[in-house]
């Protein structure tokens, strides 16, 4: 007989200290468990992102139960506990402010407590990278269970995205006079069933990061969140951790530098949120994979657009999931993944991919016929953003990648929101719209108003798309010319805060640029005279998060939780 692995678990329930076991085990015995359950069996943590208030992920209560499935199935004994849940819909300022704080919730329950392997489950945006970014930090076998997408959006006809649907029903009220019922019918018919946002926006865009880092089942992270098969491999997946912990496949065994390459590489094809970008450096960060924001540049530029969904395309997830979904792609792009890179199941890239078919060309196109041919990020550089900002090639307009244009300067979003439609705004089609004090501490959180509406007006007189530049983040179902994540932000000094109204800005993609057209006497001399504005607040986790939040390049995380801290805790409780 083989050889019984040493469980970490067994510290707290088989140790040779039976008084320890007596206090560690009796209160887990009030649900009735006989007192062998626990004897040489692997426990597996279930991390529930589950949350009323985090509609995405409502159905991940009933999930759990099915993973616990599998997980009993496979002789595992499963334990789910709660964390932090972050919704994108309803939580103020915004849920980024909370992603880091999630994350150390997550950590310090799981390393805290008698688990062998976790299953991370997840579905609204934050709510995978803050998971994965905690599990990292202890480095257990694990594995990710994506909610999955909701079903498309159908209005009056037309086959709609959830968010996209919320810049699409603003432009609406502006030019079409949308009333207040219409606006009650869009809604319900947005969000038609469970799951997280059905385009390929920052919540399809992290379980596709996932499953691209060989973190979920393969073919898991497309597929609708309503399907059965959906719940088949929630089931799987339970029956594969148990595994997993016999394997001792931990994080760090998948995390590899590889890994995360395919992510990049991956994330372009499918035309992924910006917001990648962030979570996947923070995630690097937490697992010790050196990963600079130039490398989001030079691994994924380059890379075509395969899939044709919202905002940079036309389908939704729902669409993608028949066609073929993920599997499809990355067998597409496997001359240019890292086809050995091992994920969960335990095998390769092109073994997992090898047997997937497309079943709508219209959805999911070759890399012979792209939707268009280099699709990644592009990585900007110049006076204006020393450590760099980012534009989304693929959601922007061609004949705006190059241009130069006068500064209309808001200093907060309150200014902005208070004086962008004024009538008499010295504004027109070619001017760039800049906005400050949305970055890590300025916010604070970075949120996700980089894309901020055009002037009324010029909407009125058809204008589609201007350049704008700001240190926040932009919506993974937004779309438009904008230049994101200037690092170092306003609120620090960075040259952002220096720019005044009628600056000349000069933006060229295909040079990498971004230029402020000020001498470097000048911007020295505003220097001088720039005051840091107060910060936002004094106290509680906020304080804590302003004081210690890395800038966007880095992947605002906080700089005290960058690494691990591994799963051993010296010290028992008594
Ligand atoms: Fe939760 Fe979009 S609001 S995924
Ligand atoms: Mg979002």
């Amino acid at each position: 007989m083989a050889e019984k692995k040493h469980l970490r678990s067994s510290e707290w329930f088989n140790s040779s200290d039976k008084k320890m076991n007596f206090t560690h085990r009796s209160w887990l015995r009030n649900q009735g468990y006989p007192d062998d359950y626990f004897e040489g069996k692997p426990v597996i943590g279930i991390c529930n992102t589950w949350s009323e208030l985090t509609p995405c992920n409502g159905h991940l209560r009933d999930f759990a139960e099915i993973v616990k499935r599998g997980i009993l199935e496979a002789g595992g004994v499963p334990l789910e506990f709660p964390v932090m849940s972050l919704g994108e819909t309803l939580i103020r300022p915004t849920s980024m402010l909370f992603r880091n704080l999630a994350s150390m919730d997550t950590e310090e329950s799981i390393r805290g407590n008698p688990l062998d392997g976790i299953v991370l489950l997840t579905g609204c945006d934050k709510t995978t990278p803050s998971t994965v970014m905690g599990a990292c930090s202890v480095d257990l076998p694990t594995i990710v269970v994506p909610g999955g997408p909701m079903l498309s959006g159908r209005f009056r006809g037309e086959k709609i995205g959830s968010g996209s649907m919320n810049w699409m029903v603003k432009e609406r009220q502006k030019l079409e006079g949308y009333t207040d019922a219409d606006f009650m019918e869009a809604e319900v018919c947005v969000a038609r069933s469970i799951g997280h946002c059905n385009t390929m926006g920052t919540a399809s865009t992290m379980a596709t990061m996932v499953e691209a880092l060989g973190l979920t089942l393969p073919g898991f992270s497309s597929i609708p969140a309503v399907d059965s098969r959906k719940k088949l491999f929630a089931q799987l997946s339970g029956r594969r951790i148990v595994e997993m912990v016999k394997e001792d496949l931990k994080l760090s065994k998948i995390l590899t530098r590889k890994a995360f390459e395919n992510a990049i590489i991956t994330n372009a094809a499918v035309g992924g949120s910006t917001n990648l970008i962030i979570h996947l450096t923070a995630i690097a960060g937490r697992i010790g994979v050196d990963l600079k924001l130039e490398d989001f540049d030079s691994i994924g530029s380059k890379i075509p657009l395969l899939v044709n969904l919202k905002p940079s395309g036309k389908h939704l997830m729902e669409d993608f999931f028949y066609a073929g979904g993920l599997p499809v792609v990355l067998k597409e792009l496997k001359e240019l993944l890292h086809s050995d890179s091992i994920t969960v199941n335990g095998k390769g890239f092109s073994e997992n991919y090898e047997d997937a078919v497309c079943y709508d060309t219209d959805v999911i196109s070759t890399l012979e016929n792209p939707l268009q041919k280099e699709a990644g990020i592009a990585v900007l550089k110049g006076n204006l953003c020393e450590n760099g900002a980012v534009i989304k090639p693929s959601a922007a307009s061609k004949e705006l990648m190059q241009h130069k244009g006068k500064a209309v300067v808001f200093e907060s979003i309150e200014d902005y929101h208070n004086r962008i439609d004024d009538p008499h705004l010295d504004i027109d089609k070619d001017s760039v719209i800049v906005l400050k004090g949305v970055g890590p501490k300025g916010y604070p959180g970075m949120a996700e108003v980089g894309n901020v509406d055009l002037p009324e007006k010029l909407i009125l007189q058809g204008v589609k798309d201007m350049v704008r530049i700001s240190d926040g983040r932009m919506s993974g179902t937004a779309a438009g010319t904008v230049i994101l994540h200037v690092s170092p932000e306003s609120t620090v000094g960075g040259t952002l805060a220096l720019v005044q109204n009628g600056d000349l800005i000069e933006l060229d993609v295909a040079n990498r640029k971004l230029h402020l057209d000020v001498s470097d006497a000048e911007i020295a001399q505003r220097k001088a005279a720039w005051k840091a504005p107060e910060p936002m607040a004094n106290r509680g986790y906020v304080k804590i998060y302003i004081d210690h939040v890395e800038q966007a390049d880095k992947g605002a995380d906080l700089d005290f939780l960058v690494g691990g801290s591994g799963s051993n805790v010296e010290r028992d409780l008594h």
